[in-house]
């Protein structure tokens, strides 16, 4: 049976992953799901993924109780207080997938080109924002990479932040695996880290230097801050937003980052047509958009 047939089904039940306790599906929820879901955090899921989203959330649902999906919708759209359910739904949703020194030539530039201009300038304390750092190794390639530079101990904050509690979780235990290092060189691993078991940990030379937190994206009130630095990583989260919600986040950082800030989104990720607040620019083969 296809997916439209299964959600076409005008009762339906589903289990659970343990097959503890069915929980009422009737036609339409998984679409109200995703409406909601991408309201509230950008991510959208289209048609062929509906089931996935659905698995997803299903042992949430359980946890709640509920007798059907509908009643953990209205939990999740209308309760007050609910911020703990949106989190697990923040949660459950996220692909964290990342790893050290990806997309490294955009960090480079920053390090070499962007930072000694700033100092050079006699600007104040520079703050940089990595939006959607999953479990951290993009601020700590950004602060190791500073360190092999010989900038460490210029007034940088990196500051990193993440929908996903459990990344953020990560994030502030650094701790790594084995594919976190796919394309670090191998100097900087045995550098910056021990061999902890079958895991590597961070020096806390670098680990000190970062700061993380929970922030949603798509919620101003949470993001609005953050979004005041002149430099913003946000690479590799555009790709599960809608265009609307790219051209809502990118309206909030032009709203806040100060004119000639600097937004990093990642190679397979564009922002053409869907701003005008910001320019592309082209710095041999990195790509940049400029607020102007
Ligand atoms: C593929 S990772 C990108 C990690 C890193 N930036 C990189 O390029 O390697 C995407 C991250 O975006 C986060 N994310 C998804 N929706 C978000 C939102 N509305 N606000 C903040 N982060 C979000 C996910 O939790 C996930 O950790």
């Amino acid at each position: 049976m296809g997916h439209r047939e299964s959600i076409a089904a005008v009762l339906k039940f589903m289990a659970s992953e343990n097959e503890r306790k069915p929980i009422l599906l009737t036609e339409g929820v998984p679409q109200l799901f995703r409406d909601l879901i991408h309201e509230r955090t950008g991510v959208f899921f289209d048609v062929d993924r509906l089931d996935m989203l659905l698995d997803r959330l299903s042992p949430l649902a359980q946890k709640q109780n509920v007798h059907s999906y509908l009643d953990y919708y209205y939990l999740l759209k209308y309760e007050e207080n609910n911020q703990k359910h949106w989190a697990e739904v923040m949660d459950a949703i996220s692909v964290p997938e990342t790893y050290f020194w990806r997309e490294f030539s955009q960090i480079e530039y920053f390090v070499n080109d962007f930072v000694p201009k700033w100092f050079g300038k006699g600007k104040g304390p520079l703050r940089v924002w990595s939006a959607a750092c999953a479990s951290g190794e993009e601020v700590y390639s950004i602060i190791m990479a500073l360190m092999e530079a010989g900038l460490g101990e210029h007034p940088i904050e990196v500051m990193g932040s993440d929908s996903s509690i459990s990344a953020i979780n990560k994030a502030k235990r650094p701790v790594f695996r084995e594919k976190a290092f796919r394309i670090l060189p191998l100097h900087l691993k045995e550098k910056y880290f021990t061999r902890v078991e079958n895991q590597w940990e961070l020096s806390p030379e670098v680990a000190k230097r970062a700061t993380f937190s929970r922030v949603n994206l798509l919620a101003p009130e949470e993001a609005g801050l953050l979004a005041r630095a002149p430099v913003i990583f946000c690479r590799n989260v555009f790709i599960y937003f809608s265009p609307h919600a790219i051209r809502q986040t990118v309206a909030l950082f032009a709203s806040r980052m100060p004119r000639t800030g600097h937004l990093f989104v990642g190679s397979a990720e564009s922002l053409l047509r869907l701003t005008s607040d910001f320019e592309l620019r082209q710095i041999g083969d990195v790509f940049v958009y400029i607020r102007i």
